[in-house]
């Protein structure tokens, strides 16, 4: 399937690793031009020479902490408009509820929420003069199914749902959509010191370690294993391509059929 999007120049932030490495990959494969982000210029190159070994010729790298104003402001001055607006940039961590600090609340929101609100503000307006735009915010599976161990995080991917729905409802009539992407459980860098932190045998394998998450914590699970970063990038890629066009304001699960609603 040609995804048509040759001519198409994308944003990705957070994207030197993770799922915004493998999204930004599947964008420049596809033929678009890309941008990647990343706070540190070694990981940032290291990211561009990776995708462009795997065949995205139109791959740059822009140097900015998009999680603060500053680093927004950054991005957008150095890239001033793109057709598709990945706003991947997120972190979490474990905390009991009543642990979780005003500083740890605000923080997170700051990373989650504004990073993207900042983005869309700045590129939003521009594709709906032109007519034509993607903005997608990868979310979670846990702005659905609150975790009770990251009250603060589920929150803050909660809150990109509604900042995405609120935007597409301004898309009327428009070639813009704006919609959400929930991950579930997905490979990742610290994913593998996450799964160990919540094992009840730290020595055990990683192996073991990821069963047993899946057994214990995530048993609702269809795939009952971790997704791959590139299990979700397709998605996104779907999304971002014009042949989604009918697909606006929508939360799409790509969770493993973890949750267990219909909606
Ligand atoms: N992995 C999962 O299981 C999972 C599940 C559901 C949803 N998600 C969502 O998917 C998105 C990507 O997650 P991921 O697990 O792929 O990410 P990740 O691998 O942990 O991090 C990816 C990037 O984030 C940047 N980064 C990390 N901490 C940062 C900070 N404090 N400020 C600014 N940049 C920071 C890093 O870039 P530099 O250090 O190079 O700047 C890195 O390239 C997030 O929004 C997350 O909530 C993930």
């Amino acid at each position: 399937m040609d995804l048509k999007l040759n001519d198409k120049t994308a944003l990705v932030t957070g994207s030197t690793a993770g799922i915004g490495l493998e999204i930004a990959r599947a964008l420049a494969v596809e033929g678009a031009k890309v941008f990647v982000t990343g706070r540190a210029q070694d990981r940032l190159d290291a990211a561009v020479a990776d995708i462009r070994a795997s065949g995205g010729e139109k791959i740059e790298g822009v140097l900015a902490d998009a999680a603060t104003a500053d680093g927004a402001a950054a991005i957008l001055e150095a890239v001033p408009a793109v057709d598709i607006l990945v706003n991947n940039l997120g972190i979490y961590e474990m905390k009991a509820f009543v642990d979780i600090s005003d500083e740890d609340w605000l923080h997170l929101f700051e990373v989650n929420v504004m990073s993207g609100v900042r983005l869309s503000r700045g590129y939003f307006p521009g594709m709906l003069e032109r007519d034509w735009g993607r903005v997608i915010f990868i979310s979670s599976e846990s702005g659905l199914a609150i975790p009770g161990e990251m009250v603060h995080y589920g929150m803050t991917k909660s809150a990109q749902l509604a900042v995405a729905r609120g935007m597409a409802q301004q898309t009327k009539g428009t070639g813009v959509t704006v919609n959400s992407v929930l991950p579930g459980p997905t490979r990742a860098a610290a994913i593998a010191d996450f799964l160990k932190s919540v094992s009840s045998n730290p020595d055990a394998s990683p192996e073991e370690h990821e069963a047993e998450f899946f057994t214990k914590h995530r048993s609702s699970s269809l795939l009952q294993r971790m997704i791959e970063p590139q299990e979700i990038a397709s998605l996104v890629a779907y999304v971002a391509s014009p042949l989604s066009a009918a697909t606006n304001g929508a939360s799409l699960k790509a969770e493993g059929g973890l949750v267990t609603t219909i909606a």
